[in-house]
């Protein structure tokens, strides 16, 4: 199965320390791992993990840095024909810190993905309308990921849209998109619903329903997740785990979630696939790197193909 990926590729600076500086505060740090990152790039990796012919989108600099954002992807099979190469800005930077509770907090300099044109777009429409389904998040510019989504939608291939970072977006771009799949922080950005619990999981849904959006997953971590489409709801059950990194798991789980949906056409198994997938993920350190195997979620999911 093909999926083609519009996003970020990234370089992701992790900091690891016990506890967040104060502002202004000096602090010794535990350690500092340079790793690819990016909503993207990590989409993309997941895919091809998962057993997909995944295809990346996406813009680097003309710098070291554009090496170690694309180091991994060639090697997981992801085909980076079609990242443009900006001469004008570096590649984009995350700068990552986790704390002694594995919470993250993340400084995004978008660099070059800001440089990905609709007109990039235009030029590799082709990777999209063939591809079985498209992914998209919301770290490079909107008009792109509009474009991105039309394309997609005019060749009748599903897409995937992963609203993160949280920000407002239209709600054509609702519209566009076959499976929607907010994080609670992402949800509460738009629909003013945080959804805390099942009860609020389930208006944040009915609002993104009303707003346009077909089917909905609300991602709960831990608690699992809430899906809905608009006539049926499931609750997926969460997994429980001890997470020491849990930077890249929406992603783990976009990926996961489309490879096997593609594969049975369930959205409910697939959730339960992609779940699995991203409790394995933030047991691991890294973005990539700690995106399991498909042999390894096939076991943990117990629902090989
Ligand atoms: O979703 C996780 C990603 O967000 C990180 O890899 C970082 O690059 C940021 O873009």
């Amino acid at each position: 199965m093909k999926v083609a990926i519009v996003g970020s590729i990234m370089v992701d600076l992790v900091t690891r320390c016990q506890r967040y500086p104060e502002r202004g505060e000096t602090l010794s740090a535990e350690a500092f791992t340079i790793v690819s990152g990016g909503k993207g790039a990590n989409q993309a990796v997941a895919c091809a993990k998962m057993g997909c012919e995944a295809t990346l989108i996406g813009a680097v600099g003309a710098d070291p840095f554009a090496e170690i954002a694309l180091g991994l992807l060639g090697g997981f099979g992801v085909n980076v024909r079609h990242i443009f190469h900006s001469a004008a800005s570096a590649t984009g930077t995350a700068s990552i810190v986790i704390d002694g509770t594995s919470e993250n907090t993340i400084l995004v300099a978008r660099g070059a993905n800001n440089d990905l044109s609709v007109g990039h777009l235009d030029r590799c429409a082709e990777a999209i309308s063939k591809s079985d389904a498209l992914l998209v998040q919301l770290e490079i510019h909107l008009p792109v990921v509009e474009r991105a989504m039309q394309i997609a939608h005019e060749a009748g291939i599903p897409i995937l849209l992963d609203p993160a970072p949280a920000q407002q977006i239209p709600d054509r771009f609702l519209a566009l998109a076959d499976f929607v799949t907010p994080n609670a922080q992402e949800a509460k950005t738009l629909t003013k619903v945080e959804p805390i619990d099942l009860a609020t999981a389930r208006q944040a849904a009915a609002i993104l329903h009303g707003r346009g959006a077909r089917q909905v997953v609300i991602k709960r971590g831990p608690a699992g997740c809430l899906v809905s489409t608009g006539v049926r709801e499931e609750v997926v059950e969460g997994i429980a785990v001890l997470p020491v990194d849990t930077v890249g798991a929406g992603d783990c789980f976009a990926g996961a979630l489309i490879a096997r949906w593609l594969e049975t056409r369930d959205l409910v198994e697939a959730c339960r696939f992609a779940n699995a997938a991203a409790s394995l993920k933030v047991q691991r350190p890294g973005a990539q790197s700690g995106i399991p195997s498909r042999e390894e979620v096939d076991a943990h999911s117990q629902s090989p193909s």
